[in-house]
């Protein structure tokens, strides 16, 4: 018998090792979540208009589509708050069923968890002081720059050579550009603008971009079937203009990722 139990505890433990590793477990289904009669979605709300908080409520575009999204599924949203870090591998051991944290989709990350199909494409900026002499991607050879820990952008700057300065919270990377410890902010376009404009003219968004970025809906591997759920909702809520709707209603250019 104890010897059983410790088997037991060696397949628990290897199984768990394995899904922390690389997201092998079953994943989660869309009957899973239709008898749970509810839908966890790990969220870093420093993220506006995408998620971010207001008045200690979760708010913003990724709120608006992933509630109808449940509505149509029939289960009762829950949106848990972390930092941005904490999403991907909070959803690939199925800790939580969604990560909605205007997510890119990228090779490297399709590794270890399934996505939605891409529903907008972002663009990652640069945000400098004012008064700064950088005008474009160029000038930031050899400069410092700020980014928050886990991101796109703190992959793509550290991998292009630029010196760079990692926080968990997107708040405080936007305040290392702003207290003038970096030279520069890198972050997504749309909230580059949002966050920007709360600084009272000290920063400005540069035109050039840096790279785009296609945000999805991300769930553990083998979710397949809610993953498909997600989908045809998606699709149906971009085809008859929903999608559209909730951007403008937000005053952000909607662009899609199929061009
Ligand atoms: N799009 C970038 C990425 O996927 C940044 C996302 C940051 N999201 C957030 N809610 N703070 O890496």
């Amino acid at each position: 018998m104890k010897k059983f139990a410790k088997l037991g505890s060696l397949a628990l433990a290897i199984a768990l090792i394995c899904a922390l590793l690389t997201g092998c477990g079953d994943g989660v289904s869309l009957k899973d979540v239709q008898k749970k009669g509810k839908i966890t979605i790990a969220t870093s709300p420093d993220f506006p208009p995408f998620e971010s908080l207001s008045g200690g409520e979760i708010v913003g575009i990724e709120v608006d589509i992933v509630k109808l999204i449940a509505e149509k599924l029939g289960v009762e949203p829950v949106f848990e708050q972390m930092d941005f870090d904490s999403v991907l591998p909070g959803v690939q051991t199925g800790k939580f069923d969604v990560g909605m944290s205007g997510i890119t989709v990228t090779e490297k990350r399709q590794k270890n968890a399934d996505f939605t199909e891409p529903y907008f494409l972002a663009a990652q900026s640069i945000v400098v002081l004012s008064d700064s002499d950088i005008t474009c991607k160029a000038d930031l050879e050899g400069k410092t720059v700020s980014v928050q820990t886990g991101t796109t952008a703190e992959s793509y700057c550290t991998e292009n050579g630029y010196t760079v300065m990692a926080y968990q919270a997107n708040n405080d990377a936007c305040a290392a550009l702003t207290s003038g410890k970096v030279d520069a902010w890198v972050v997504d376009n749309e909230v580059a603008v949002a966050l920007s404009a709360e600084q009272n003219g000290t920063t400005k968004v540069l035109d050039e971009a840096m790279t785009t970025e296609p945000y999805a809906f991300a769930f553990a591997k083998g979710s397949d079937s809610l993953v498909e759920a997600f989908n045809k909702e998606l699709n149906a809520m971009i085809e008859d203009g929903t999608v559209q709707g909730i951007f403008d209603s937000y005053g952000v250019p909607y662009v899609s990722p199929k061009q």
